[in-house]
């Protein structure tokens, strides 16, 4: 069992979608191990994007993030973090898959409806940023 952090992103919230992701989260065989509604400060949107802060677009991206509610997200299955990542499709929804999520929910690079950790270590990080181990069922 593998788990990853994913979010659906303030866009996406704000349009009325994240009911329609947390089908597609089930529907693609994830647990939901943990999952949170809350609305970022600037601040927080910064911490949990630090290893973007030396490019173009980190104060856009933080300020976007911190614009709205989100749904924070721990997802469990074996091959989380890939399988959360090609559920995804590429981070610019132009790019990504017919039937991605970021294709099907996205409307540019950063208005591109869910998150997900790229790696192990990242996704042990961004769990922790939000979910005290306590709160991961
Ligand atoms: P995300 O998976 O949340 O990780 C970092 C985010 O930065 C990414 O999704 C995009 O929303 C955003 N991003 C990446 N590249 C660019 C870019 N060139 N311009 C604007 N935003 C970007």
């Amino acid at each position: 069992m593998e788990r990853t952090f994913a979010i659906i992103k303030p866009d996406a919230v704000a349009a009325g979608h994240s009911g329609a992701i947390l089908q597609r989260v089930e529907a693609a065989g994830f647990t939901i191990a943990a999952m949170r509604l809350i609305r970022l400060s600037k601040g927080e949107a910064q911490g949990f994007y630090a290893v973007h802060q030396e490019r173009p677009f980190f104060d856009d991206l933080t300020t976007f993030m911190s614009s709205g509610p989100v749904v924070v997200l721990a997802l469990a299955v074996p091959g989380a973090i890939g399988k959360w990542r090609a559920l995804m499709g590429a981070t610019d929804p132009a790019r990504a898959d017919p039937g991605t999520l970021r294709r099907e929910f996205g409307s540019s690079i950063e208005r591109n409806a869910t998150h997900g950790s790229d790696a192990p270590e990242t996704a042990a990080f961004e769990l922790s940023y939000f979910f005290r181990g306590l709160e991961l069922v």
